[in-house]
């Protein structure tokens, strides 16, 4: 694929996720009359609507469908899972800012949802959001854009062990622990492959779940995968450190300030930008093995790899 193709190729996908995210994510209601509980749900609508809509790289969604095309998989079915991963991320980056948590007032470039509907309702809209990925998973049986229900639990299990004990929440709750701790390197690399990387990973094999990949394309996938969410963890410890708030849409320096351990703290900020760039070239090696496995449309995966890793923000 072209540089041009590629990056229309991109700005599609783009837009098609865009829209399908304001399509689903609870639409105001409309009540016609005003009913007690009225108020409190389209507060709730626009909490959920403001974590999610406008801002947001949307490279988990990008990853569902460029896997999704690598394995020529039904495409209803990975839109549908590119917004469900997008939704557990916005939920758990709702959390992640509160002040339970890591305390930020600064995200996508806006004030924080607990900053904008206070915390109860920040708290809800993650909630509902967790809720609301497993409710695109499983379409309505009516639905023009339903697919097998075989699938369709394959989806959710795959997400749902990305986004719980064993992954996202899992990795939260390491690294919660973790504060004004020093980690070794295996226990650094066990927070971040849980807490960032169990959904990135999630996200190439659900794009590959939507067809029917074979177990060598699988092993490659996970592999590539497995390097690709890693080293999205390490440049976000580095970029902590090397950019500004402004071009970040959030609060730069923040791991210092509240002593958390990084991949920074641990090896430094130039070995941390080279092991970022040997993760790539891992994850871009993976693909090479799946081109000559009878998979020959990884332009995507490897583009977005490219750009995950030498990200600004
Ligand atoms: C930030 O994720 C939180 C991490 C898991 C490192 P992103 O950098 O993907 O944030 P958005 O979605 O673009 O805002
Ligand atoms: C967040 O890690 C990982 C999540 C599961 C949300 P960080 O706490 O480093 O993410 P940022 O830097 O606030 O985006
Ligand atoms: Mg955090
Ligand atoms: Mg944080
Ligand atoms: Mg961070």
């Amino acid at each position: 694929m072209s540089l041009f193709t590629l990056n229309e190729w991109i700005a599609q996908q783009l837009q098609d996720i865009e829209q399908a995210l304001t399509d689903w994510v609870a639409a105001p209601r409309g009540h016609a009359a005003p009913v007690p509980s009225a108020a409190g749900m389209d507060t709730l609508s626009q909490a959920m609507r403001y974590a999610v809509l406008d801002g947001g790289k949307r490279m988990r969604p990008l990853l569902v469908l460029a896997a999704c095309e690598a394995v020529n998989g039904n495409r209803h079915a990975a839109l549908r899972a590119a917004c469900a991963v997008e939704l557990i991320h916005a939920y758990s980056l709702v959390h992640d800012d509160m002040p339970c948590m890591d305390n930020d007032v600064l995200r996508r470039g806006k004030p924080t949802v607990h900053v904008k509907f206070g915390e109860a309702m920040a708290l809800l809209a993650g909630d509902a959001l967790q809720a609301l990925a497993f409710e695109l998973l499983t379409p309505a049986d009516d639905a023009p854009d339903g697919f097998d229900a075989a699938c369709q639990a394959r989806l959710c299990r795959l997400l749902a062990q990305a986004a719980g004990y064993q992954g996202m929440a899992g990795g939260q709750a390491i690294d919660l622990a973790s504060v004004g701790m020093h980690l070794d390197s295996e226990q650094l690399h066990d927070m971040h492959r849980l807490k960032t990387g169990a959904l990135l990973q999630a996200s190439v094999m659900l794009g590959a779940g939507c067809g029917a990949a074979s177990g060598p394309v699988q092993v490659a996938l996970l592999d590539y995968s497995a390097a690709v969410g890693l080293a999205f963890q390490v440049v976000d410890d580095v970029l902590d450190v090397t950019a500004d708030s402004a071009t970040l849409g959030k609060t730069a320096g923040k791991d210092a300030a509240q002593d958390k351990p990084t991949f920074v703290s641990l090896m430094g900020l130039q070995a941390s930008q080279q092991y970022a760039q040997a993760l790539l070239a891992r994850a871009l090696a993976s693909l090479n093995t799946l081109k000559s496995s009878g998979l020959p449309r990884t332009d995507a995966l490897r583009a977005l790899a490219n750009m995950l890793v030498n990200r600004q923000n």
